[in-house]
């Protein structure tokens, strides 16, 4: 049996990539924020997780404004790196996992999820810094990869509801296959950030207090916004959480805290690091 092992979520801020090319890590611009992350390999150690869920949104590479895709899953045997990256290599190809992506894609279509199925796609840094930041240095990624692009760019954006929506349903798909993978599923972007117009700059510590101390016990409580208001709250590319509330979705009913980091600014973002582990039904008694 699959077993979902629990989340990821982090900021994917470009310059990380330029930090890590320079080995700028310990620098003191950028250590409070790679700190972060040795709580997420120390995890990463014991959960050994083979595949990768990663809600994510492109930034006008492989989607442009004149066809954006409120959802779009991709099904492609290999996913290329092509984001300009700010110093980050882009040789290292992600592989996909094609009938992993259309299980989830078929209990998508039939909970009535219209998606955009996507045999070939292109991934930017909102894929290539999370997974750079979460296995450094690896020669080649140490998991499969199922993307999945949620629109947070070109208005209308979706709604937080539906994306929390969105994510039970590949919680379900998960929960449904029948391999014996371990499964990771990664949320990237925000926190509140604004890059650009006369709020450049905007940050909102406590909606994104409230963010992270909900999305784990209460994901349900960041629907009560509308995608809007979350802009008006946390910024135009702050929006970004709806990310987030989708992986939150897709780590199943219960989740416990393993770490936390949360760290004003790297570049012009509240730049944030949570992991939460997925609890198995047998660990909270409901198992036959
Ligand atoms: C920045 C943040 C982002 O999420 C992004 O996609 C690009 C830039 C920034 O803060 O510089
Ligand atoms: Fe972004």
């Amino acid at each position: 049996m699959a077993e979902t092992v629990g989340g990821i979520l982090t900021s994917h801020v470009p310059a990380i990539g330029g930090a890590i090319a320079r080995g700028a890590q310990n620098e003191p611009y950028w250590k409070p924020f790679f700190d972060g992350f040795l709580p997420v390999h120390k995890w990463l150690k014991d959960a050994k997780p083979d595949v990768a869920v990663v809600f994510y949104n492109d930034h006008g590479l492989n989607f442009f404004l004149d066809k954006m895709p409120t959802f779009a899953v991709g099904a492609a045997k290999q996913y290329n790196n092509a984001d300009e990256g700010w110093g980050l290599p882009l040789f290292k190809s992600f592989e996909g996992m094609p009938e992993l992506s259309w299980h989830i894609i078929e209990t998508l279509v039939a909970d009535e999820f219209d998606v955009t199925t996507c045999q070939e796609m292109l991934v930017d840094h909102a894929l290539s810094i999370p997974a750079e930041l979460s296995w450094p240095k690896a020669d080649r990624w140490p998991v499969k990869l199922v993307p999945i692009a949620i629109n947070t760019v070109q208005h209308p954006l979706p709604s937080p509801k539906r994306c929390l929506a969105l994510g039970r349903s590949v919680a379900k798909a998960l929960a449904n296959w029948p391999g014996s993978e371990r499964i990771v599923v990664m949320g990237t972007g925000g926190l509140s950030h604004q890059l650009d117009g006369t709020r450049a700059g905007h940050i909102n510590k406590e909606y994104d207090r409230f963010c992270m101390d909900n999305l784990g016990p209460n994901p349900d409580a960041l629907t009560q916004h509308t995608s809007l208001e979350i802009v008006d709250l946390a910024g135009s590319q702050g929006i970004e959480i709806l990310n987030w509330i989708a992986a939150r979705g897709a780590m199943g009913e219960n989740v416990t805290e393993i770490s936390r980091n949360y760290h004003i600014p790297i570049s012009n973002t509240a730049a944030a690091t949570m992991v939460l582990e997925t609890l198995p039904a047998k660990k909270l008694g409901l198992a036959a």
